[in-house]
């Protein structure tokens, strides 16, 4: 996909997200000051208008809350978010940045209203953003969302509980389609799903981007499913975006030691495909005690005595390709077998 050089859809910069954990009995009897969990540190990125950014990272590392933080149903401590170049918070309502990005989650049953029929859903949608006019106009368009997302108008008076996984996660796409959005927020859409049934999900938000040139960050943590969906990828730990290069590069030329031992995690059946890169070793730390210095110098192969001492930044700042490493020359010996030339495992 050729990507646009104008200004980008949406710009992430510099985003920093604290939570203030509430205490616990000890804490309290102590008298111990409530913690603060940094979730997101620093996190910049861009999305282009049309595009697939996938976010990939391990449990924890901050996935949800930037996605959170960019649907705008948490707010950020520091940073900007730019739409088209203008700040998102001066918008005047949050409805106005809901018309423009829409969050789809994992569990469509846990976001679904269970006592209401699924047309009735979409209808709340229609009224409330005031979109639809006269009620013969919102069913009609009701109609044309179930028909976008692969499902029969037939459906409309069923309850989410009468339909299946997969037919729930349309719904949810619909019900995030129903306000025309620029991008959607898919935050592991597929996670809760049967494979045969991801695979169709997949598809019908490829074929979404594709129809409606709709924006797209998918956030899983299966790379084989993120490489099979994004034009480009962050690899996110703890708290922060570690890596991001277009897919084909992110897989072919790897720079921080993170995405390779990610890549490397990735089981491989045929031995041509298998990397020379030991997988990751170690635990992921503390996220209440990071690191001092890079977050992953406790788990790094490629350790150096700066790395304890100096937090490195992502560079460059602008650029296709960008890592968060002190010493990256030293991950530069990655053979993914072959790289990014090799097929992709299909996703079945
Ligand atoms: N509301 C909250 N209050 C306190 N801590 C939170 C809250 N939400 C998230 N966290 C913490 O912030 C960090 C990032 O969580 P987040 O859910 O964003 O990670 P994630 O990458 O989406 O993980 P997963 O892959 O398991 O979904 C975690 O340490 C988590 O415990
Ligand atoms: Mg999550």
């Amino acid at each position: 996909m050729n990507l646009p050089s104008s200004a980008p859809l949406l710009s992430v910069r510099h985003l920093s997200k604290t939570f203030v954990l509430p205490r616990n009995s000890r804490d309290l009897l102590t008298g111990a000051p409530r913690q603060r969990l940094q979730a997101l540190r620093d996190v910049s990125l861009t999305v282009q208008p049309g595009e697939i950014l996938g976010i990939v990272g391990e449990s924890g590392c901050g996935k949800s809350t930037l996605g959170r933080c960019l649907a705008g149903l948490e707010t950020p401590d520091q940073g900007d978010l730019l739409w088209q170049g203008e700040s998102l918070s001066a918008m005047r309502s949050r409805r106005e940045r809901a018309r423009r990005i829409q969050m789809v989650f994992q569990d469509p049953y846990a976001s679904l209203n269970p006592r209401m029929s699924l047309g009735q859903m979409l209808e709340e949608v229609l009224h409330v953003h005031g979109l639809a006019g006269d009620a013969a106009e919102r069913r009609e368009r009701v109609d044309e969302l179930l028909l976008m997302v692969g499902l029969t108008p037939l459906l409309k008076d069923r309850l989410p509980h009468a339909i299946s996984g997969g037919q729930r996660q349309r719904i949810s796409i619909a019900r995030a389609l129903a306000v025309e959005p620029q991008l959607l927020v898919a935050d592991e859409p597929v996670s809760a799903l049967d494979a045969s049934v991801q695979a169709q999900i997949i598809n019908l938000l490829e074929d979404l981007r594709a129809r409606l040139g709709i924006a797209i960050i998918f956030i899983a943590h299966d790379l084989n499913v993120v490489r099979h969906i994004s034009d480009r990828i962050a690899v996110m730990y703890l708290g922060e975006v570690v890596e991001t290069a277009v897919t084909e590069t992110l897989f072919g030329r790897p720079e921080h030691p993170y995405t390779r031992g990610l890549l490397a995690a990735i089981p491989m059946p045929d031995p041509r495909l298998r990397t020379n890169v030991p997988s990751l070793a170690g635990e992921l730390p503390d996220p209440l005690h990071p690191p001092e210095g890079c977050s992953f110098s406790t788990r790094c192969p490629h350790v150096v005595e700066a790395c304890g001492m100096r937090h490195p930044a992502l560079l460059p700042e602008i650029g296709e390709h960008a890592v968060r490493c002190l010493n990256p020359a030293a991950s530069t010996q990655f053979a993914f077998a072959g790289g990014a030339t090799h097929p992709t495992q299909e996703i079945d």
